[in-house]
């Protein structure tokens, strides 16, 4: 007997309106982060003129001059993830997908030939690696307030950590300052800890976090 094609329900007129529509929003909604982006690349946010009109909580992070727990722009991060090397990267990742090379390399460095905060990515383009890490570095300032306050509790009865990817110790000397009794380990490249100053609040480790991890009651991964 002849194998039986697979049938296919039609979806009714109402379903088919609503996948045509529901088709246009996934296929534009790339424009929402570029009309983002052009606020931000047009300061087009400012702060608002009091009783006339707010910030809701979004603006509000991408507005000049707001301080949560110091400088706590995010403009930085809409620039990096919309920026033509990270455009350039989803562009290409139908061929990446079909790549058979072992290991794959990320499909950024697939596409660029180089490596996100590594030294061939100042290389291939100086003003984006700045922006990239401009960008980590307003990630990793905003973070970690919120986690200290929000989650207090977590820290309870820690002694020592090691903050893994700990970059230039942002994380770990707010923890410092909030828990002065936990031991902080900072683990990052080499690379990265030979430019950190050392601030006799934490201890920084180069290495990689594949050899060694120094010893601590509790490790964090913050990404
Ligand atoms: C996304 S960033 C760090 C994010 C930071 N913890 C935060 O919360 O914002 C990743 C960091 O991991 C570091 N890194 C990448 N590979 C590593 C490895 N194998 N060992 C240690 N650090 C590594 C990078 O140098 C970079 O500083």
């Amino acid at each position: 007997m002849a194998a039986q094609a697979p049938t296919m329900a039609v979806p009714t007129d109402a379903q088919l309106i609503q996948a045509q529509a529901g088709l246009w929003r996934h296929s534009l909604c790339h424009l929402t982060a570029i009309a983002l982006r052009c606020a931000v690349q047009l300061g087009a946010l400012a702060s608002p003129e009091e009783g006339i009109y707010s910030l809701v909580p979004l603006s509000y992070l991408l507005v000049d001059g707001v301080f949560i727990d110091g400088e706590a722009s995010q403009k930085a991060i809409v620039l990096a993830t919309t920026s033509r090397h990270y455009i350039e990267v989803t562009l290409g990742l139908a061929d990446w997908f079909k790549k058979d090379i072992a290991p794959p390399p990320s499909p950024f460095e697939d596409v660029h030939g180089a490596t996100l905060f590594e030294e061939s990515m100042a290389l291939l383009d100086p003003e984006s690696d700045k922006v990239f890490h401009e960008a980590l570095a307003a990630h990793d300032h905003l973070g970690i307030g919120t986690i200290l306050r929000e989650c207090h509790d977590l820290f309870k009865g820690v002694q020592s950590l090691t903050d893994c990817f700990g970059g230039d110790g942002t994380t770990a000397r707010a923890i410092f300052k909030a828990f002065p009794h936990i031991k902080c380990n900072v683990l990052d490249l080499p690379r990265v800890i030979e430019k950190v100053p050392s601030d006799g609040i934490v201890n920084y480790v180069a290495s990689d976090l594949f050899h060694t991890i120094p010893p601590a009651q509790a490790v964090m991964l913050k990404v």
